[in-house]
């Protein structure tokens, strides 16, 4: 049974995360992250680059465990939950555009997005039904089956972008999605994840270009001293 409405798809409290620098001391990225995201939200976070916000989207993705606060994830308690738990969790219920796209550069921009189902039981003839149409949806129908590692770096982003999105997620991750796009191409993006947006799918995002790429109504978000704010209005 899918959680009540009214329970947030994601809510962080006093989030901490620290990496060991190369030199062999702590540096701590996120400093007490306290976000909570409604069901259904768009939300927009900017800040300078190595702020942490790619830290952030992993922790909000379930990819990294924070090292302090608490973190529920569609009501459920994932602040110190297992790995294999976190990513069981996280294979059904989140999406993500990794800012480095993350394909396999010998396999083909097709099976790049099929590779969303690998741990998954839908029917493999659904699954390529399926792959086929979320590339067509971010205009790529005539390089389904081109060797990733020949695309261009905005073919590459679409086709990470049609692997977050051809499972619908609760939770659609996207970090500087649109960075390599000419303008008509990051516009049609950034219509897409509207359209997602509107269907249902909560949705975070990592971009430099909130302003004109986000709806007026969405949540914006600065990250700046490992602290979450909202954005200013200019
Ligand atoms: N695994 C890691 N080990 C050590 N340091 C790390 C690790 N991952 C990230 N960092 C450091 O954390 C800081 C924040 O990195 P992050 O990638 O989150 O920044 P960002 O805001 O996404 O930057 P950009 O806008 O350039 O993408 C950086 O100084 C980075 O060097
Ligand atoms: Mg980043």
């Amino acid at each position: 049974m899918p959680p009540p409405a009214d329970i947030p798809v994601l809510r962080m409290e006093g989030v901490r995360k620290r990496f060991r620098a190369a030199d062999g001391r702590d540096v701590e990225i996120l400093r007490g992250i306290d976000l909570t995201l409604p069901r259904g939200a768009y939300a927009v976070v900017t800040g300078p680059s190595g702020s942490g916000k790619t830290t952030f989207l992993m922790v909000a993705g379930l990819l990294l465990p924070p090292d302090a606060g608490t973190f529920r994830f569609d009501g459920r308690d994932v602040t110190a939950l297992p790995d294999r738990a976190r990513t069981d969790l996280r294979k059904t219920a989140v999406g993500t555009v990794f800012q480095k796209f993350c394909l396999i550069p010998g396999r083909s921009a097709l099976a790049n997005v099929e590779l969303r189902f690998r741990y998954l039981s839908d029917p493999p003839a659904d699954i390529r039904a399926r792959s086929l149409a979320a590339l067509d949806r971010v205009g790529l129908a005539d390089k389904t089956r081109q060797p990733a590692r020949l695309l261009s770096a905005g073919e590459m982003q679409r086709v990470a972008i049609a692997r977050a999105i051809v499972h619908p997620p609760t939770l659609l991750l996207a970090d500087e999605p649109t960075g390599n796009l000419d303008p008509a191409s990051a516009a049609r993006i950034m219509d897409l994840f509207a359209a997602l947006n509107r269907a249902g799918t909560t949705l975070l995002l990592v971009t430099h270009h909130p302003a004109w790429t986000a709806p007026a109504s969405a949540l914006r978000l600065t990250l700046a001293n490992g602290l979450l704010s909202p954005t200013p209005t200019l």
